[in-house]
């Protein structure tokens, strides 16, 4: 016959793992929502923690500016947990005004990485650009973003897991940190 001691133990063990088992599940189904401008502070959170560069006011004033669905936060359990700033700006070499998605910054806090949330992020967007690429973003025809050349893991996730195609070696891109140069990274939409 088992205590009850016993019996609370056996309960409390089963709680908790049923605990850290829903936890696993939620990481891997975080959700994705669009954020307005009242979580400024939580996307000034997760950037500072995610880049070596940091941001000034110049910054997240124009942010406060961007289309709200080119922006986006991953929650996890309440809390931002990762963010994506993408602007549309136009291609400076186009003859006929053509423009792309900029991609400002994409950060996943480290506690979180590698369970699917920055590619939902990336694919928020771009299924944003999907369903609007014959209405507001009609002139978009590529996605872009700068890349530390030190950075191999948002390389490979760019790259391999998006084909996006390695660019441009852009010198001396960083102004505070080493190394200070960057690629360029790009992908056709249409
Ligand atoms: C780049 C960055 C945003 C990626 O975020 P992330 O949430 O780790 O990205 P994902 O989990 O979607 O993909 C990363 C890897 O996890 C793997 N993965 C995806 N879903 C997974 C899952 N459910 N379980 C386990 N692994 C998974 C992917 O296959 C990918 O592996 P790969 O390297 O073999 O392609 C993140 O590393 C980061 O914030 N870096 C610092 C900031 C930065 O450099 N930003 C990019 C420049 S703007």
């Amino acid at each position: 016959m088992p205590t009850i001691s016993s019996r609370l133990v056996f309960w409390r063990t089963v709680w908790f793992l049923i605990h850290i088992r829903c936890a696993q599940c939620l990481i891997k189904y975080p959700t994705v929502a669009i954020f307005t401008q009242h979580y400024q502070k939580q996307l000034k959170k997760i950037n500072q923690a995610c880049f070596p560069v940091s941001y000034g006011d110049s910054f997240y004033n124009d942010v406060k500016k961007l289309d709200e669905n080119l922006c986006k936060f991953a929650y996890y359990s309440g809390s931002a947990i990762g963010a994506i700033c993408t602007r549309v700006e136009p291609i400076p070499e186009s003859p006929n005004g053509r423009s792309r998605l900029y991609i400002m910054t994409l950060g996943v806090l480290a506690a979180y990485r590698n369970h699917g949330i920055g590619s939902k992020l990336v694919q928020s967007i771009i299924e944003y650009y999907e369903s609007e690429k014959d209405g507001k973003l009609s002139t978009v025809d590529e996605i872009m973003v700068h890349t530390q050349t030190s950075n191999m893991d948002a390389m490979k996730f760019y790259v391999d897991r998006f084909g996006f195609e390695k660019g441009e070696l852009v010198e001396n891109y960083y102004k505070r940190i080493d190394p200070p140069h960057c690629y360029i990274l790009r992908k056709k939409l249409r």
